[in-house]
């Protein structure tokens, strides 16, 4: 397996298990596609997340997107790395939709993939999203994240 960053393999290993786990709880009824993910905040704290689908299937939520915004909603404004497990032969790499999702919090994050199979593959998000749109395209940086209590 090649790897790209400088995730130890302790972080590594909690991503992977974590990752896995959620897909355990996706809801995939419709799909039978199981997926997790595990985002590593800057803060060194993890948030799954899997896919939840719906009747109305253009409402499905993709795993990776879920993370992403498990870990934003918790206060966390950047993502070091996001892993995605699928119970799939060979890894799975996020979507294109999610690639740009994830570079909202993560323009420099690892990206790893796991599966039943036991291959493994670790890239970075600019690899899979050159050139990308970001907020600091918009001609100025985000205001505050975060609505004051009054
Ligand atoms: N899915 C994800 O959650 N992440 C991906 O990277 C690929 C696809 C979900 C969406 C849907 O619930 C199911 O997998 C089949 O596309």
């Amino acid at each position: 397996m090649a790897t790209t960053s400088a995730l130890t393999a302790r972080t590594r290993a909690r991503l992977d298990a974590s990752a896995r786990s959620a897909a355990a709880r996706a809801y995939a009824p419709y799909s039978q596609f199981r997926v997790g993910a595990a985002v590593l905040g800057g803060s060194g704290r993890l948030y799954s997340g899997a896919n939840v689908e719906n009747a109305s299937y253009g409402l499905c939520l993709f795993a990776e997107r879920t993370s992403i915004t498990h870990a934003s909603s918790e206060g966390e404004s950047s993502s070091v790395a996001v892993a995605v497990y699928t119970p799939t032969p060979t890894p799975t790499l996020p979507c294109g939709a999610c690639r740009q999702v994830i570079r909202e919090f993560g323009p420099t994050a690892t990206i790893r993939s796991t599966c039943r199979g036991g291959a493994a593959v670790e890239t970075s998000l600019e690899a899979l999203l050159p050139a990308a749109f970001g907020p600091e395209d918009r001609g100025r940086r985000p205001t505050a994240r975060r609505l004051r209590r009054s």
